[in-house]
């Protein structure tokens, strides 16, 4: 009993689910429906601003980008425009019926130069050492594992490759969001990158955080 009892606990310390909050209205389909149609409201553009995101996020013609956590694959059309057709886009999710949304938009919009992949919540699968930048948004608050998520992000991220995420205040949605900003950058730094820019505000009420693969 003793022993049953101290193997669950170094279960829960080696493996802490730190979103339970924020994943909670993710964990059944049509909890998932609701999510997307959000992600996928038509107003939705005016306060995202996605192409600033764009602008902000220096992509290249001709690189390679992921999306981990790209849900119906709503940053997809933007992204796979400004790498262009020597540029490839990766979409990445954890949730399957998320990416049959993505697949959807990306035949209906023919989106030549994206492909979607399904990963594990500590891991997004990436090739390895292949990723010029990669995009988080609206995504790092739910990484029920960040430590494991940033281990393999670095993977799949060319040296000096580029992670960025794009995030609520917590002070705006203190129940949703697991860390402060400056938080987010401490855990992020002290775990194999370094934050080289910083932006405030992008859409309405978001900040933006770039790192460099160190
Ligand atoms: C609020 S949605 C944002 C979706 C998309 N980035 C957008 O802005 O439209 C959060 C997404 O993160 C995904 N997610 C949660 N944990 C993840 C993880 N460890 N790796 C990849 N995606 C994850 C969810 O399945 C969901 O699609």
């Amino acid at each position: 009993m003793k022993l049953t009892a101290s193997v669950l606990l170094c279960a829960a310390l080696a493996w802490p689910q730190v979103a339970t909050e924020a994943n909670k209205g993710y964990t059944t389909k049509e909890g998932r429906d609701g999510v997307a149609r959000t992600l996928d409201n038509p107003n939705r553009d005016k306060n995202q601003k996605p192409e600033e995101i764009i602008a902000l996020m220096k992509i290249k013609p001709g690189m390679t980008v992921a999306d981990i956590g790209t849900g119906t694959g709503y940053m997809l059309p933007h992204l796979s425009r400004a790498v262009g057709p020597d540029g490839k886009v990766i979409g990445e999710d954890i949730a399957g019926d998320f990416l049959d949304r993505a697949r959807a938009k990306v035949g209906a919009d023919h989106i030549a130069n994206a492909v979607l992949t399904l990963g594990t919540a500590t891991d997004p699968k990436l090739p390895r050492g292949a990723v010029d930048i990669a995009l988080c948004l609206d995504v790092y608050h739910h990484f029920d594992y960040p430590q494991d998520m940033l281990a393999n992000i670095a993977r799949g991220l060319k040296p000096h490759g580029h992670f960025v995420i794009v995030d609520f205040y917590k002070k705006d949605r203190p129940d949703h969001i697991r860390l402060e900003r400056e938080d987010v950058a401490k855990e992020v730094e002290a775990n194999g990158f370094r934050l080289v820019s910083k932006v405030d505000r992008t859409g309405n009420n978001q900040y933006m955080l770039t790192f460099e693969k160190r």
